[in-house]
């Protein structure tokens, strides 16, 4: 784990943020091979989030739904870059490759699948981000890199003419643990082959955050009976990390919150990784419009 920087906008009473990387492993715990099972635990998910919606939704859904006429026809080319990724790590890690599982995405509609393919390939951009410092052959990095730049430009298009929304959050993206971006997968999971590799990770109890506007109060709520009171909400934004203690059962959404932030729950005020995370991971949405003014 990197540094502990105090920086700007902790005008919140109580927060604090400090640049941070995600909790560094051994590498006798997660090596190549069990990288590139992970990236294709996230390339099956899309994989079958995109080819499952067009062969579900015609170009007469899209358009009835309210999307663009040249939307449905770049998500062909999305779901078909998609194909060939699985296709290159799958043929990269050889037999023992990560299989698809059996997925379950809640979408009903054009427009609720493009919300939802927005979330999940900000995900799959934020958990390659993290997983990159473990990677230690050097061509897997540039094919890993060369992935993610193709995948930020699919999650900006998703996001800003499609959905409306901004296309970035801010200078940096936000790097994920390998459990925090795959607690967030997990979820649309329902079973996997039981011939799959197991993966060093697992999931946190879920952890839920009220929409709220940046700098006001927002209901916080976790899984297993997890206690939220007086623990904090570590809130990933970009390479900050701002720590917010759940007082009466809610958490005040730092005041400078752009575009998508992560957040966990702690039980520290200045570290979050696996040895202080108790619940996770919300996703937190302040849409800001072109003159960067947040609604
Ligand atoms: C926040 O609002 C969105 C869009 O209206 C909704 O889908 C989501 O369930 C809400 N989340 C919470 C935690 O209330
Ligand atoms: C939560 O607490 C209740 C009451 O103590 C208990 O019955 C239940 O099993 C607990 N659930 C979990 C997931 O621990
Ligand atoms: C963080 O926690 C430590 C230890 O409990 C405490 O001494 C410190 O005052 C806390 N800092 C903030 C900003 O809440």
């Amino acid at each position: 784990m990197r540094t502990t920087t105090l920086i700007a906008y902790a005008s919140l009473i109580g927060a604090v943020s400090a640049i941070v990387v995600p909790e560094a492993r051994s590498s006798s715990t997660i090596d190549d091979t069990a990288l590139l099972n992970y990236a294709l635990t996230f390339e099956n998910l899309e994989n079958a989030l995109y080819s499952g919606a067009l062969s579900s939704f015609s170009q007469d859904d899209f358009v009835n739904d309210g999307l663009p006429t040249w939307s449905r026809g770049r998500f062909e080319q999305i779901s078909a870059h998609e194909q060939t990724i699985v296709g290159l790590l799958s043929s990269t890690v050889g037999s023992s490759a990560m299989q698809a599982c059996d997925y379950s995405f809640p979408y009903t509609s054009p427009s609720s699948f493009t919300e939802l393919a927005e979330l999940i390939s900000g995900v799959t951009v934020a958990a390659y981000l993290g997983a990159a410092q473990y990677i230690t052959n050097k061509d897997f990095l540039t094919t890993a890199a060369s992935v993610l730049s193709t995948k930020a430009r699919h999650a900006a298009w998703i996001a800003a003419p499609v959905n409306k929304h901004n296309a970035w959050s801010g200078a940096f993206d936000t790097p994920l643990s390998l459990n925090a971006a795959y607690t967030l997968a997990a979820q649309y999971i329902t079973g996997c082959p039981s011939s799959n590799p197991s993966l060093p990770v697992s999931t946190y109890p879920s952890l839920t955050i009220a929409n709220a506007s940046a700098g006001q109060a927002a209901a916080v709520t976790a899984a297993n009976n997890v206690t939220t009171e007086g623990q904090y909400v570590a809130f990933f934004s970009g390479l900050s990390t701002t720590f917010v203690q759940v007082q009466g059962g809610q958490v005040v959404i730092p005041s400078g919150s752009m575009g998508i932030s992560y957040a966990v729950l702690t039980n520290s005020n200045s570290t979050a990784d696996d040895s202080t995370i108790t619940a996770g991971v919300a996703v937190v949405q302040i849409d800001f419009n072109s003159n960067g003014i947040r609604e």
